[in-house]
């Protein structure tokens, strides 16, 4: 592990009552500990798992719009209202890393595309003329060496077909021995992963939760099993 915990500094200039003190989460959080080298952020939409991670982002020097410290690409998500306001301590610190957000990934491969070294660390083939899920998992084979780092990834499932979450999960167990994972996700596939961390959004403040409790695993779960059932609920009038 090398990210041990983050702590939120409120000084008399905090706007305590605008984005992002208003969120639930965020107001109530005042330090918040990584005991796993896999640590997940669950919560409801809105709950403010990319408010958070983008925060880390920010402070690990990593592009808040997606990316590793090499990658100062312009887009439009430049600042972080919360990264200011947050201290991270680190036993022993790593710059290595990556920050990945489903959102603006196009952007990133547009960046990388006007890079020549930047292919080659992406299998030497445009990430634009791959799928989307094939690029994502380009990404996770060619950049996600075998060093220290640690790696944000904001809802990597978006771009994965449940196989692929299946690979993800298998590249994350590859990776876990030198690597640290945050990971904001829906992914009932996910959170499955064995031993990790998974942190409420929708309690405050923020506090682990099994992943058989999550509403991800709940609801999917009922799903899947009594689909006629759930489906005959929800549409009565
Ligand atoms: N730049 C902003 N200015 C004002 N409010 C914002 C801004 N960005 C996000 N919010 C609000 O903050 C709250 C938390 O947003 P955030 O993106 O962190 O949620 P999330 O947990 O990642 O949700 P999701 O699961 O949908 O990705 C939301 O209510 C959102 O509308
Ligand atoms: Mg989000």
């Amino acid at each position: 592990m090398y990210l041990r915990g983050l702590e939120i500094m409120r000084t008399d200039e905090t706007d305590t009552k605008a984005y992002p003190f208003t969120i639930p989460a965020i107001r109530t959080l005042e330090k918040l500990a990584f005991r796993s080298n896999v640590t997940f952020f669950v919560g409801e939409n809105g709950s403010g798992k990319s408010t958070l991670l983008e925060a880390i982002a920010y402070q690990c020097g990593f592009n808040t719009a997606g990316g590793g410290r090499n990658n100062a690409y312009e887009t439009d998500a430049a600042d972080s209202a919360l990264g200011a306001s947050l201290r991270l301590s680190w036993m022993p610190k790593v710059t290595n890393g990556f920050f990945l957000r489903a959102e603006t990934f196009y952007h990133f491969a547009s960046h990388l595309d006007t890079m020549p070294d930047g292919l080659l660390a992406y299998g030497g083939r445009s990430l634009h003329a791959q799928s989307h899920g094939e690029a994502f998992l380009s990404l996770f084979q060619h950049r996600f060496g075998n060093r220290k780092a640690i790696y944000l990834l904001d809802e990597p499932e978006a771009a994965l077909s449940p196989a692929r979450q299946l690979a993800l999960l298998r590249v994350i167990k590859d990776l876990e021995g030198v690597a640290q994972f945050l990971i904001a996700t829906h992914s009932p596939i996910l959170l499955g992963y064995p031993d990790a961390d998974i942190l409420n959004f929708d309690v405050q403040p923020i506090a682990k939760i099994r992943y058989e409790e999550t509403m991800h695993y709940i609801l999917t779960r009922r799903f899947l099993e009594r689909r006629e059932s759930v489906l005959a609920e929800l549409f009565e009038e």
